[in-house]
């Protein structure tokens, strides 16, 4: 398992009237220019208070999307730019000229004025996806130190991710180090206790490694989701138009043949019709007909995994259970979440990530509910389904 060599706090020796190169999380969700979601600005927000106060110049680097190596004005980082400056309640100053065109100089007579420089979207290059050493080492030259507050990204190989580091002395940051501490947490509490893992979401495809690692060390798996669909087909049931993955039927068949008494999947379900979408209604499994498609799990589910959850002292929660975006679809995941909250147990150790998770919690008011969010979607996955490296993590080790 990863153990970080370097500290967020070796840092502070290195950042006294210096340039920082931050790497950091600004990948949002955001709809009609509003940003639907601010979890990720906030959690940098520490750090770069941290740094303000060692005296340090900002320079931050982020991705917006995936604009594939174009320019591609509908994600550009310039209104978050601004939210960021009004979050942290310092100006910004935004960078939209060409990384080639800037050097060590000229980014000097900016923090003359400014404390903080926000470079333009970094996948706007598509160097940055190469992780190309040329590109590397210009970036590497505006700093004197680099500080990865990025675990989101550390999956990828990407330049401003796993290059940086050759260059600078490099450290991972606060939210960094707290990400890694409590999913090692999580991963370790995995031999023992009553321990649940709670996966939802659409695709086993995507689950197989987390199912298979929390099936073998979890005490119980509940499966909700489009994901519970392929399974219930598997075991024969009628799923009428849903959602689910017709070339995992078979993978589903085998988990359920290995861990079979550990996998909690619904009982019921709650309905609607492609035709008639005004149609809600609960179904027993036998009762689903041809034309019916799942959207929540239904009120014996939502019991029965309700109880599970009362009794955990470990919990890890990936997923939605149901079509949480459409109203009254969400009403399963958030009874079942309500557990959380009721959970007694002294020790009771929860953490939740990944995809669709954090908007989940944020709509029901369930975010606080945890011991702790990640703010992985794809690192958190593949983090926590494997417990050891990812290229962000060991370059800032070697
Ligand atoms: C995320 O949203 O999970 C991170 O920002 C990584 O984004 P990516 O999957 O486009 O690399």
């Amino acid at each position: 398992m990863i153990t970080l060599k370097k500290k967020f706090s070796d840092s502070f020796n290195f950042l006294f009237n210096k340039k920082a190169l931050i790497r950091v999380d600004l990948n949002v969700p955001i709809a009609n220019g509003k940003i639907e979601d601010d979890t990720r600005i906030k959690k940098i927000i520490p750090t770069l208070k941290i740094l303000l106060e060692k005296k340090a110049s900002i320079i931050l680097i982020t991705h917006l999307g995936r604009p594939n190596g174009e320019w591609v004005d509908d994600f550009s980082l310039k209104d978050l730019s601004s939210e960021l400056s009004l979050i942290l309640g310092e100006e910004i100053y935004f960078e939209q000229k060409n990384i080639y065109k800037i050097d060590s100089n000229y980014l000097n007579n900016i923090f003359k004025e400014y404390k903080i420089v926000l470079l333009e979207n970094i996948r706007f290059y598509e160097e940055e996806e190469k992780n190309d050493m040329t590109f590397v080492k210009k970036i590497s030259s505006f700093g004197d130190v680099f500080i990865n507050e990025c675990f989101s990204c550390c999956h990828r190989n990407h330049s401003s991710i796993a290059g940086i580091p050759s260059y600078l002395p490099s450290f991972p940051g606060k939210l960094l180090e707290e990400e890694i501490l409590n999913l090692k947490n999580l991963i370790l509490s995995s031999s023992t206790g009553n321990n649940i893992a709670v996966l939802g979401g659409a695709k086993i495809s995507t689950k197989l490694n987390i199912i298979d690692f929390y099936a073998k060390n979890y005490s119980k798996v509940i499966i909700g989701g489009a994901m519970a669909h392929t399974f219930l087909l598997a075991l024969g049931n009628e799923i009428g138009e849903s959602l689910h993955e017709k070339k995992m039927i078979k993978t589903a068949r085998d988990l359920l043949s290995i861990y079979g008494h550990k996998l909690l999947l619904p009982k019921d379900v709650v309905v609607t019709s492609k035709k008639d979408p005004s149609i809600v209604v609960t179904k027993t499994l036998g009762e689903i007909e041809r034309n019916h498609v799942i959207m929540d799990i239904g009120p014996q589910t939502r019991m029965l995994f309700y109880n599970e959850i009362i009794k955990a002292e470990n919990l890890l929660w990936n997923g939605p259970l149901g079509y949480f975006e459409k109203k009254p679809f969400e009403a399963g995941s958030y009874y079942v979440l309500n557990a959380i909250k009721n959970n007694k147990n002294k020790n009771f150790f929860s953490v939740a990530g990944g995809g669709d998770t954090i908007s989940l919690l944020k709509k029901g008011g369930f975010f606080n509910c945890f011991s702790f969010v990640s703010t992985g979607g794809g690192a958190f996955l593949e983090f926590i389904q494997r417990g050891n490296s990812l290229p962000g993590l060991n370059s800032l080790n070697d």
